[in-house]
């Protein structure tokens, strides 16, 4: 069977160089192009590109775009940071190719943020995100705390307060979700245990939207399940 052939933005990254190993033992797909910061970009090796993996910046998203809607090749982006502006990038390019953008690849933050719908049974109580992370890490909230709060404020339908963001030593992600009424609190909490778990997640993603035939933005909960 053919391998499927995955680009990858960011490769030089602590997540590209995690991305290209578990590429590398997976069996079923090779990087065949790498994108850093200074490549100038060859069309005819992105052209047989089946997939992007991007892990790098926000500043990248225009031309990775660029390149993936010219060549009609999905695009798997786990960058964060970006503004809303930027953003905006992803859903436009969604509009020619299947575009699949989360702020954490781990299939148990997926779980845990259909879990959040459950709140709107106690849409009563205060709630309270944490999160904690790397001191390298760039941007704060993390990108996983802003999904995790639009999804707590659909569910219970009222505004919360800002999550709380804690940056230090080598922690690869803590989101803790808190539920508080005078009586009881419920936490939900999730830790990522290594970087891999995003690197697998990332590589699962990219494997099943190189399948949809589709147009548009996804999500990874729609690996999990389906659209
Ligand atoms: N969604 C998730 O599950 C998840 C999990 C972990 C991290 N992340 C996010 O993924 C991103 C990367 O994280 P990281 O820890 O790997 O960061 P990193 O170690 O700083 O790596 C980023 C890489 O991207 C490259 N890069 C930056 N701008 C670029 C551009 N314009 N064109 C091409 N390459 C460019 C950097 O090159 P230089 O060294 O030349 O700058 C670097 O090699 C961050 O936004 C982070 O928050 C997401």
């Amino acid at each position: 069977m053919k391998k499927l052939n995955i680009g990858l933005v960011g490769a030089n990254g602590r997540m590209g160089r995690e991305i290209a190993d578990i590429i590398s033992a997976h069996g079923g797909c090779d990087v065949s192009y790498s994108l850093s910061r200074d490549t100038k970009v060859n069309h005819e090796q992105a052209a047989k590109v089946d997939v992007w993996i991007d892990f790098s910046s926000p500043e990248a998203l225009p031309e990775v775009l660029k390149i993936a809607s010219r060549h009609k090749t999905p695009v798997v982006c786990g960058t964060t940071g970006f503004t809303k502006k930027e953003k905006t990038h992803l859903a436009k390019a969604s509009k020619n190719i299947p575009v699949l953008w989360a702020s954490n690849m781990s299939m148990g933050v997926a779980v845990l943020n259909e879990a959040l719908k459950m709140f709107s049974s106690i849409s009563n109580f205060d709630f309270q995100i944490e999160e904690f992370h790397h001191i390298r890490k760039k941007d704060k909230p993390s990108g996983t705390a802003i999904t995790l709060q639009e999804s707590l404020e659909k569910a219970v339908g009222k505004k919360c307060p800002e999550p709380l963001a804690i940056r230090g030593g080598g922690i690869f992600g803590v989101h803790k979700v808190h539920a508080m009424s005078e009586e009881e609190v419920i936490t939900f909490e999730h830790s990522a245990l290594n970087r891999t778990v995003f690197a697998k997640g990332a590589v699962t993603a990219a494997l099943w939207l190189a399948k949809q035939k589709k147009p548009g933005l996804y999500q990874i909960r729609d690996v999990l399940f389906g659209k």
